[in-house]
């Protein structure tokens, strides 16, 4: 309590100090931001993806052309395809009836000797039941909403009200729920952004949206296989998992063994779901100090590191059907343009999971690190490209766009708005066929059925 008083005394202090200085930051901080959890950008998979691109956080439609390059001037688009994570959502079971336990612990456990703490029992409710189950909240629909409402900026000449009538917009998804509510949000962005009133279909494919459950060596050797995640296991037991898990059955007052690493995960993702899904900076997020949060961070990205990433070969390869209907766009795109025809896709929307782009830009050989995320090296992998909140945020996209140029035809790729140059490429927006040359192993093989194929050796 006094530490409240004491902070709001400050800042009504530092505000009338201020005021003639800085009238409209101070009002402005004071009354309609969001005040953004200090360790939010620790929030891995759960990251909200105004905080991957924070100029959305004034103006969610904005679109900021100094991330991305551009092909000359003499350069017109004529195709874009965009794989999108799902939007922001609940929890799944599993973690719902973590959090539970760790909440009724603080409730039956807990000191109150810090403010958060009594907040958290006295006026924090677990609103979270079970059946939420991972579906698409509000936030999640708006995120998706506005991505289309932004690519039709970024767009203008190939989301048309004439591609969309002429059915050259494609639609494709998961047949998760999430994934599913997610592209009829796309939609009707598309609807309100082009002002037409037109449905377009929505094709479910799982084969291609969620090929990794159904490649059988990835969930024999990987899924399903206890020792495919031993580095996170050994980081979960490892020392600086320890320190956290002491630091929390101190702060709670609580014996060393009544806290577990899922505890401490448990509560880090309360923090961030409150914030992603609620707008709140909770008191849960009080909690953990910026290291605690960064310990989360690299136990998540480990889990994504082994299971959907470099960890194992398979992991990317299972995705060798993803690339493959890209490329095959890609080319078909190319033909038409060189016979003369119209482009019969002009924009391709394809909405999955994380597990679902983490693989593919794997195999496109993106966000590699030198060294492989082990149980031992977080300390000096703190630098590391592979960061699982700047990748796979919600509403993750990775787009690929092609140009007609004098010269031919030209890709670029962007990740989350912003563009990359593929590995191994020098021009930001290579020829296309150079792009081929690139990825020419992968072009010739990769085939789905031979990679998931499960071999007795
Ligand atoms: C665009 O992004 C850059 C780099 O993140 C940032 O510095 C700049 O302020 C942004 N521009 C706008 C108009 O928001
Ligand atoms: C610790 O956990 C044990 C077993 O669940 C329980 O009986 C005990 O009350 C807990 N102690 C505290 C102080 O939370
Ligand atoms: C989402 O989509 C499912 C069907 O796929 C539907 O039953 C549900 O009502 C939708 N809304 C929410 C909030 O999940
Ligand atoms: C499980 O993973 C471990 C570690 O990669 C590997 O050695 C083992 O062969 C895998 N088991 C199966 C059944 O694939
Ligand atoms: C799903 O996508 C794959 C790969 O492009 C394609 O071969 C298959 O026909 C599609 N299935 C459906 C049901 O559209």
């Amino acid at each position: 309590m006094v530490k409240q008083v004491v902070t709001t005394c400050f800042v009504l202090f530092h505000c009338i100090i201020s005021y003639w200085a800085f009238m409209s930051s101070c009002s402005i901080q004071s009354s309609t931001k969001i005040i953004i959890p200090a360790i939010a950008r620790y929030f891995g998979t759960r990251s909200r993806y105004e905080d991957v691109n924070t100029y959305l956080i004034d103006d969610i439609l904005a679109i900021n052309n100094s991330l991305v390059t551009l092909p000359s001037s003499k350069c017109s688009e004529i195709h874009m395809t965009v794989i999108i994570r799902h939007g922001t959502r609940y929890p799944t079971t599993k973690n719902i009836k973590k959090m539970r336990k760790f909440y009724d612990l603080v409730v039956r456990d807990a000191a109150v000797n810090w403010n958060y703490l009594s907040e958290i029992k006295s006026q924090w409710k677990m609103w979270y039941t079970d059946d939420m189950d991972g579906r698409l909240v509000d936030k999640g629909r708006e995120d998706h909403r506005h991505l289309a409402q932004r690519l039709i900026k970024w767009f203008p000449s190939l989301l048309t009200q004439e591609n969309v009538r002429q059915r050259r917009v494609k639609l494709i998804t998961s047949s998760k729920h999430r994934c599913v509510n997610s592209t009829i949000a796309f939609r009707k962005g598309l609807m309100e952004g082009l002002n037409i009133e037109d449905e377009l279909e929505i094709s479910v494919n799982d084969t291609l949206m969620r090929y990794f459950e159904q490649c059988k060596r990835f969930v024999k050797e990987v899924e399903n296989n206890d020792t495919a995640l031993e580095e996170l296991q050994r980081f979960n037991d490892g020392p600086e998992m320890k320190r956290i898990v002491e630091k929390m059955a101190d702060r709670l007052e609580v014996p060393y063994t009544n806290i577990t690493d899922e505890s401490v995960e448990a509560g880090f993702f309360l923090c961030a779901y409150e914030f992603a899904i609620q707008n709140l900076n909770s008191p849960w997020c009080q909690l953990y100090d910026e290291v605690d949060a960064q310990v989360l961070e690299y136990a998540g990205d480990l889990k994504q590191y082994w299971k959907r990433s470099y960890g194992y070969e398979i992991n990317s390869k299972s995705s060798c059907i993803l690339f493959h209907d890209l490329f095959h766009r890609l080319d078909q795109v190319v033909a038409q343009i060189n016979s003369d025809d119209i482009v019969s896709e002009a924009v391709t929307v394809q909405v999955g999971h994380g597990e679902t782009l983490l693989p593919l830009v794997t195999l496109l050989d993106l966000f590699k690190d030198d060294t492989h995320l082990s149980s031992t090296n977080f300390a000096t992998q703190h630098n590391r490209i592979f960061k699982s909140g700047k990748i796979v945020p919600y509403a993750a996209n990775l787009l690929v766009v092609l140009y007609k140029c004098p010269e031919g035809i030209r890709m670029g790729v962007r990740m989350n708005e912003k563009s990359l140059t593929l590995p191994g490429l020098t021009d930001p927006v290579p020829m296309y066929e150079d792009v081929k040359k690139r990825y020419r192993a992968l072009l010739e093989g990769c085939d789905q059925e031979t990679v998931c194929k499960i071999n007795n050796s």
